[in-house]
């Protein structure tokens, strides 16, 4: 552990103020040498930090120097100028910033930092759907394993699923591998959707009686969740977007009481940024999200951390589909 000294409290206690009502004082002893040495050597080794908004927020608000939804985070990648980019995010959003960026070093912190979405289903199973329904547009949600994407045609996200499937001007496609999502998405379009039964194990443990209960005890508070979430609870919301939309929602209206339904940190991050919102904060914790530390991030800098890397081939075809999903015009 690295030692906490006057200097360092002196150099920290700025960011502390900000973030003190969602990082108890007892705790900054430990996050502060961390972030000061983070923040020195990424300038040092001209690395990057891209952070997803489910990072805890001494990571978001202490060391990131990017933060924001898959779609922010696969921008930013493609734009980044630095040679070393740290992906505080889980393996995915580590392989599409790769791919974006095949000649620059990528590290994740912790290899182990997987996603029950990106785990639902193989490049086999994708060659079977084909098989099932040819001649059908792969459309695939970046949640997904570098294999997955590259039997896709072209990738979507939470904040961009809607248009990029419409943007094929087709009448029917096959979306991987969110069964939630697709439902959301069949809602908001006239394309037929064909959809698997991956789930994200934050999301799904939601139900639209606790939201139901929810509201019961906090009358007048604005629900707002994510897509990933079932349809019964998305039901209840009154709003549904990405986590940058729904954090967009509560800076744009600036609601008196706010529900997020989604993982844990995003509550701590969009309330440091919106003091005069109050946050009622039932949340699943997103184990993957949370392999990442600040201590695993300063060994990235040192030297340590997975490096990701991904055969050429496979990255061609992967990097295909990515680039046609940034490519779709802006609504
Ligand atoms: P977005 O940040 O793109 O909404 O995705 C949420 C998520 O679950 C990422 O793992
Ligand atoms: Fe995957 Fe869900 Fe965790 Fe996002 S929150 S990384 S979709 S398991």
């Amino acid at each position: 552990m690295l030692a906490y000294t006057p200097e360092i409290a002196a150099s920290t206690a700025q960011l502390y103020q900000k973030v003190s009502k969602v990082i108890p004082e007892i705790e900054w002893p430990f996050h502060a040498p961390y972030i000061a040495e983070i923040n020195r050597l990424k300038r040092e080794r001209d690395a990057v930090i891209l952070a997803h908004n489910y990072q805890t927020p001494e990571i978001y608000h202490g060391v990131a120097d990017i933060v924001g939804d898959s779609l922010q985070l696969a921008h930013e990648a493609a734009n980044t100028k630095a040679s070393i980019i740290i992906m505080a995010g889980v393996y995915f959003m580590a392989e599409t910033a790769k791919l974006l960026n095949p000649d620059k070093t990528v590290l994740i912190p912790d290899k182990l930092a997987g996603c029950s979405l990106a785990d639902s289903i193989t490049g086999a199973d994708v060659r079977l759907l084909r098989q099932k329904y040819p001649g059908v547009p792969v459309v695939t949600y970046v949640n997904s394993s570098v294999d997955v994407k590259a039997e896709s045609d072209i990738c979507i996200t939470s904040g961009n699923a809607v248009r990029v499937v419409e943007s094929l001007g087709v009448p029917r496609v096959i979306c991987l591998p969110d069964e939630y999502l697709s439902n959301y998405i069949a809602k908001h379009t006239k394309v037929e959707i064909i959809s698997w039964k991956g789930h994200c194990e934050v999301h799904e443990r939601f139900t639209a009686q606790e939201l139901r209960d929810y509201r019961v005890s906090n009358p007048g508070a604005i629900i707002l969740a994510h897509p990933e979430c079932p349809p019964d609870v998305l039901l209840e919301a009154d709003f549904v977007g990405s986590t940058f939309r729904m954090s967009q929602y509560v800076k744009d209206n600036k609601p008196a009481k706010v529900i997020m339904i989604t993982e844990c940190s995003m509550s701590d991050n969009v309330a440091v940024e919106n003091p005069d919102v109050e946050f009622v904060r039932p949340c699943n914790l997103c184990p993957h999200m949370k392999r990442i530390t600040l201590p695993k991030i300063l060994e990235c800098l040192q030297g340590g951390g997975t490096e990701v890397t991904i055969a050429p081939e496979l990255a061609a075809r992967a990097r295909l589909a990515v680039e046609r999903m940034l490519a779709v015009p802006h609504g």
